[in-house]
């Protein structure tokens, strides 16, 4: 059976926020992990494993459609195929809550993020030129879930 995901806790911040400085361009920080606490249309889901958090996926979910805002693996086991196991696991979710449609935005140039969206069936709907402050082009990402 697959592992379940659960909810961010206070204390897996300091972590991510780790993951996140190590690797993304536009990290998010402590606050940002932690303010989604005080949200109500925001969920961070962490994939948990005997030595502490493995990845988390940050969801954002209005009326049968979610956003996927984030996504990671804990940097020093990325490539082991855990990214392609936790979108499942996210998407599982998103079925579990009534979510019909599954949206993302994703730098064009992030090709083991495209990947993993694309083998879970998502198809890039569009092309957005200058979606990030660096000048980035981003791609517009969707799923419709069965
Ligand atoms: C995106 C992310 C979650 C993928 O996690 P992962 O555990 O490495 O994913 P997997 O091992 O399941 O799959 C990665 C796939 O990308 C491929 N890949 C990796 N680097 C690549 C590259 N530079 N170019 C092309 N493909 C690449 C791998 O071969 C693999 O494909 P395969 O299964 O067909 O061989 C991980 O890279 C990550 O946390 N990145 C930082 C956060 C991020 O950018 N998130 C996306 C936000 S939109």
């Amino acid at each position: 059976m697959m592992p379940a995901l659960r909810p961010l806790k206070p204390e897996d911040v300091e972590v991510l926020a780790e993951w996140e400085k190590k690797q993304r361009p536009y990290p998010w920080s402590k606050k940002n992990f932690l303010d989604t606490f005080h949200s109500d249309r925001h969920f961070i889901l962490v994939w948990e494993v005997v030595m502490g958090p493995r990845g988390f996926v940050a969801i954002q979910k209005t009326d049968g459609e979610a956003y996927i805002l984030n996504i990671m693996i804990d940097p020093l086991h990325q490539k082991k195929g855990w990214g392609t196991q936790l979108l499942k696991m996210a998407l599982d979710w998103c079925r579990e809550n009534q979510v019909k449609i599954v949206k993302l935005d994703v730098d064009a140039q992030n090709f083991p993020a495209i990947n993993i969206y694309q083998k879970a069936g998502f198809r890039i709907d569009g092309a957005r030129p200058n979606a990030y402050p660096r000048g980035e082009t981003g791609y517009v990402m969707t799923k419709n879930l069965d």
